[in-house]
């Protein structure tokens, strides 16, 4: 992996009601894909779906999220970055059932990863990576996805512990050869 190369985190987060963390401003995964671009200078582009996901009733976002996956949906998402001019891809998304939201398939579909080197990182409520590095391996054809060096923080520390999913962040970034750009 060209860890000098130019790099860009690509994430999408879900605000409001969310799961064991009350109504949010800040989605869980947003705080740790800051974190990462703070760390390693890359570039940040939020992934955002046309129809944003209900932000007041937690019931109702999980009966979309549901149908969306049972239906294997491709919901159209706001705004574009151009991947093709990177090197480097930290992928950051939420474990809803084991998978990303669809609309990350949506963005990932979009692109061309041929010689790119992706890395995967999730937010969670117990259930870590849940296999899902795999999906984005599969998903992002002809790159290089780490899909066993994965960063999964738990929402609720995302929230709610800063300093020590910084330190997470900061710890799994040397382990994967970054220097940090702080
Ligand atoms: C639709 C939906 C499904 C979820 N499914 C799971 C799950 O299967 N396992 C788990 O650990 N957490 C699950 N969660 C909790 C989220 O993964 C967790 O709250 C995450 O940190 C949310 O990140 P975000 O604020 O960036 O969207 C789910 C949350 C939602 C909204």
């Amino acid at each position: 992996m060209n860890t000098d190369g130019k790099k860009l985190v690509v994430f999408f987060s879900h605000t409001g009601e969310n799961y064991n963390v009350g109504n949010i401003e800040k989605g869980n995964t947003h705080i740790i894909a800051d974190m990462i671009a703070d760390a390693t200078g890359a570039d940040l582009f939020e992934i955002v779906p046309v129809k944003g996901y209900p932000e007041d009733d937690y019931n109702e976002c999980i009966d979309i999220a549901k149908k969306e996956l049972q239906s294997d949906a491709r919901p159209a998402v706001k705004g574009d970055v151009k991947v093709e001019d990177y090197d480097v891809v930290f992928l950051g998304y939420p474990n809803w059932w084991g998978n990303p939201p669809m609309c990350v398939y949506t963005f990932i579909e979009k692109h061309d990863w041929n010689g790119k080197t992706v890395i995967p990182f999730i937010t969670h409520e117990g259930s870590g990576m849940g296999g899902t590095g795999r999906k984005i391996a599969a998903a992002c054809e002809g790159a290089n996805t780490l899909t066993g060096k994965g960063l999964a923080i738990q929402g609720k520390v995302a929230q709610e512990n800063q300093a020590s999913a910084r330190k997470s962040v900061d710890s799994w970034l040397e382990r994967l050869g970054f220097e940090n750009a702080y």
